[in-house]
């Protein structure tokens, strides 16, 4: 037929964005590939919407559950969330309309650690998956599947699932064919094998997602572009983070603590991450290498550069540039990149064994070093935690990298207490806000809150926060880790009453 489906069989399969639609029915459960605004289906869920909103509108009940790799786009979650069609969100959101819909109380999310998501499929908890949706960038002669710009769960779903619709992209490079890695060798215990990866450039699968052709019910040719995620120009508080970074990261290379070319990195999402990789670009190192979850168009650059030699992760998140980037140099960056499923990319057993340096970036953390990564005021969902648990808890060293204030310098991200906690003080190694570093490693809870305070807070918090704690060490009925119970979330509190942390 052409570049993207080339077996003569599926011609019969092809259906319009409606009529696929029109195959999933209420209360379905359906797995959704995409991944940080990649390879989510662009169609399908937008006629999904427009059939729910009808059937509200004659005053039937109309909702589905929906699964998938991570955040998508404003065409899948937003439509979909605008309608009130979802019932049931896992595991990773960052779409405004969804995110309201959640805080109302109107939506179920399940936050989960990404690398968990398959395994708790296969176990079942999440119940039965009707359909799997899935974009591909082509399907082959005989019938297997090329992956588009992310893989995320998409082996599970299409395995999992009784139905399966595919969205053929022809604006996903066909070029992607033989960049991805997918492995069919994991299990539920007792029979698991060790994952077979000791560098980030091991291959340990296949190129090609498998699918049963009877269980494709329909084939939708779409030519949509993946979300654009547009980075804002680092400015002077992350270009301090990125320094600040790049200067411990020396440090541990000087003191034998890690080789010159450092170890992988992983790097999350967002301006702040992508300020860190520009300046890893500029640093000392060379010959770097990635094990991470997305690639963002801080690591294409060091890609391009030379400064990294190689990157696995499961997903690209880039922007309009990026994307022409890859595009442009895809035959060179093939050879220089693996996408893999989530639960790889992120595999704790493989983030332990290559020593990952996890950077991720946070809400809040605490004087004792816990973090929070998907609260606002302990009650409203940001995104949530997506890797960085699967990263944080195995890494060689897991930094969080942050701004010390939020909104304006109205809130302070270091407070006496997190107000709901990801990443516990056993986890968090070194913080770093444009402020400085705290390397809490080894250290005491009373003396990290010291290292905290005075390396990390800002210099108008600084006084409140230490006064807080002398308190605390002097009426804290335990003096391991001193906090005054009726006082450690009034910072919040007042911020809540009054729209600001400034007790004063
Ligand atoms: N209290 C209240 N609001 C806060 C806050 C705090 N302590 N800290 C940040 N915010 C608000 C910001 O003001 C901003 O709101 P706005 O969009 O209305 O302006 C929003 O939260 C995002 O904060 P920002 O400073 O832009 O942070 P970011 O882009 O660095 O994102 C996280 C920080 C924690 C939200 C983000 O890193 C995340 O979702 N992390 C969890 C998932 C993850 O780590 N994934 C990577 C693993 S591979």
């Amino acid at each position: 037929m052409d570049d993207h489906i080339r077996g003569a069989d599926f011609a019969g399969k092809v259906r319009t964005a409606d009529e696929a639609a029109a195959l999933i029915a209420n209360g379905s459960t359906i797995g959704m590939s995409g991944f940080t605004g990649s390879g989510h289906p662009k169609a399908v869920p937008g006629a999904l919407a427009r059939r729910i909103g009808e059937a509200h509108g004659r005053g039937e009940h109309f909702t589905v559950s929906v699964w998938t790799g991570a955040s998508t786009g404003p065409d899948l979650d937003g439509a979909l969330a605008a309608v009130d069609g979802i019932d049931l969100r896992l595991p990773y959101m960052s779409d405004p309309v969804s995110r309201a819909k959640i805080n109302a109380g109107e939506m179920d999310y399940v936050d989960l650690h990404l690398s968990h998501v398959a395994q708790m499929a296969w176990e079942g908890f999440f119940g039965h998956l009707d359909v799997a949706l899935v974009e591909v960038a082509g399907i082959t002669a005989d019938g297997r599947l090329i992956p588009s710009s992310s893989v995320g769960n998409n082996k599970t779903w299409l395995e999992l699932a009784d139905r399966v619709i595919l969205e053929v992209n022809v604006w996903q490079p066909v070029e992607l064919e033989g960049m991805h890695d997918i492995y069919y060798g994991t299990a539920l215990p007792p029979n698991r094998k060790p994952i077979p990866i000791v560098r980030p450039e091991d291959r340990i699968g296949q190129p090609y997602l498998e699918c049963q052709p009877e269980k494709i019910v329909a084939i939708v040719r779409t030519d949509s572009p993946d979300r654009h995620t547009e980075f804002k120009a680092p400015d002077d508080t992350s270009n301090r983070i990125a320094g600040h970074v790049v200067d411990f990261l020396s440090n541990e290379v000087r003191k034998g603590r890690l080789p010159p070319n450092l170890l992988p990195l992983q790097s999350g999402v967002g301006n702040v991450a992508n300020a860190v990789l520009a300046e890893l670009d500029d640093g000392p190192f060379r010959s770097m290498t990635a094990y991470t979850e997305v690639i963002q168009d801080g690591m294409l650059q060091m890609l391009r550069s030379g400064s990294l030699a190689f990157a696995s992760a499961t997903a690209f998140s880039l922007s309009d540039a990026g994307m022409a980037d890859l595009r442009a140099n895809i035959d060179s960056y093939r050879e220089r990149v693996i996408l893999r499923p989530q639960e790889i990319s992120n595999h704790p057993e493989v983030v332990r064994r290559l020593g990952c340096l996890a950077m991720n970036g946070m809400i809040e953390a605490d004087i004792y070093g816990n973090v929070n990564s998907t609260h606002v005021m302990g009650s409203s969902i940001q995104n949530g935690i997506g890797g960085s648990g699967d990263f944080a808890r195995n890494a060689y060293i897991s930094l969080f990298v942050t701004s010390s204030t939020a909104k304006n310098g109205t809130i302070s991200r270091i407070v006496p207490m997190v107000s709901h906690v990801d990443h516990t003080e056993h986890d968090v190694h070194v913080i770093v806000t444009e402020q400085g570093v705290a390397d809490l490693r080894g250290l005491a809870p009373r003396q990290r809150a010291r290292r905290i305070i005075d390396h990390c807070a800002h210099p108008d918090y600084k006084e409140a926060l230490l006064d807080y704690f002398d308190r605390a060490l002097a009426g804290a009925p335990g003096k391991h880790t001193p906090h005054l119970l009726d006082e450690a979330l009034t910072w919040h509190t007042h911020f809540l009453r009054h729209g600001t942390m400034h007790l004063g």
